[in-house]
């Protein structure tokens, strides 16, 4: 077992920029097409964690870093009350109208709100569940985790979620193009705040340390990432480990919920979701060599996730 480090190079850094914004290019009907649909198998996942310990309550969950609200309207049909934040001008009102406009839900149900993960206008102690998907890297986790902390009631749940690009199961050549375009495409997201992201997602939330004081029965799921961090890490930009001893840590291997069958067309689709979104032809020579070496054929995708669960310490 790795123990706490002390080092955590350079993933706490606050950065002023926002991740994932409109101006690095996200587009949200993209995200929903490319982007891989939360299983209910994911759900599941979180739902038994939180429904083992005595006495959890299914008043309030949080969704933070919401984006659109993908997780949210799953969390509603579980909870009584969902708030939905994102920090980003405009997610938490598009949210707002795909969740109630469009798919119907009772507004009833729903807050929506515009604030970081680091500092929530949430009462404290109100909170059921936290789950914080896709969303942690943008954040300074430290003071995020903390402020989780602040809003759970006592033994309420905190729900982690983080997947990185998928893995192919393919040609060697098609493999290794694959392999480079990720590479290349890291040249182009350099800089403080995509570096920090890269230390927090490249080792499968390793990189997040929850303190004794304040947290308890930390566990850690890595789903498909055939038994290394290393399925997880787009580059070398890797964070230290903050896992402690005690702490549990479980491997999921081939959870097909996360695989599927995808072409060309498709990984270019997919890569423009990852910010900054890069057109294909500033990674051409990179393109023109994974779609030679995939022959027309879709090939297998296998998306590594990492789950970290803890419980607010009563
Ligand atoms: C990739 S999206 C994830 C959306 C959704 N949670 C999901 O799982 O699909 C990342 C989200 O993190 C949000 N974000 C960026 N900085 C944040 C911060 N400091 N606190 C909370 N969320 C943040 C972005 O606005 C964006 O909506």
């Amino acid at each position: 077992m790795a123990t706490a480090s002390e080092t955590q190079p350079q993933a706490d850094v606050p950065t002023k920029e926002l991740g994932f914004s409109i101006s690095q290019g996200v587009n949200w009907s993209n995200y929903i097409a490319y982007r891989p649909i939360y299983p209910t198998s994911f759900f599941e996942r979180i739902y038994n964690y939180h429904v083992k310990k005595p006495g959890t309550g299914w008043s309030v969950a949080h969704d933070i870093g919401a984006g659109c609200g993908v997780v949210s309207s799953t969390l509603a049909t579980r909870f009584d009350n969902v708030i939905v934040s994102d920090p980003n001008d405009g997610y938490a009102a598009l949210a707002r109208k795909l969740l109630v406009e469009e798919a119907s839900l009772p507004e009833s149900k729903f807050r929506f709100l515009q604030e970081t993960a680091e500092k929530s206008s949430i009462e404290s102690g109100t909170v059921d569940l936290i789950t914080a998907c896709e969303c942690i890297h943008w954040t300074t986790p430290d003071i995020a985790i903390k402020e989780f902390g602040r809003e759970l009631k006592l033994g309420g749940t905190l729900a982690i979620t983080y997947y990185t690009r998928p893995l192919i199961e393919a040609s060697e050549r098609a493999v290794k193009a694959w392999l480079a375009l990720w590479v290349a495409f890291s040249e182009i997201s350099k800089g403080g705040l995509y570096d920090k992201a890269y230390y927090i997602g490249n080792n499968g939330l390793d990189a997040l340390g929850f303190p004794e004081e304040e947290w308890e029965n930390v566990k850690r799921v890595y789903i498909n990432a055939h038994g290394t961090l290393e399925a997880y890490a787009v580059n070398d930009r890797v964070g230290g480990s903050m896992v402690k001893d005690g702490e549990e840590r479980i491997w999921v291997e081939d959870d097909e919920d996360w695989c599927h069958m995808h072409g060309i067309d498709w990984f270019k689709a997919y890569l423009a979701t990852w910010m900054p979104s890069t057109p294909v032809s500033a990674l051409q020579d990179e393109w023109d060599e994974l779609e030679v070496a995939l022959e027309g054929k879709e090939v297998k995708t296998r998306t590594p996730l990492a789950m970290v669960f803890a419980t607010k310490k009563a």
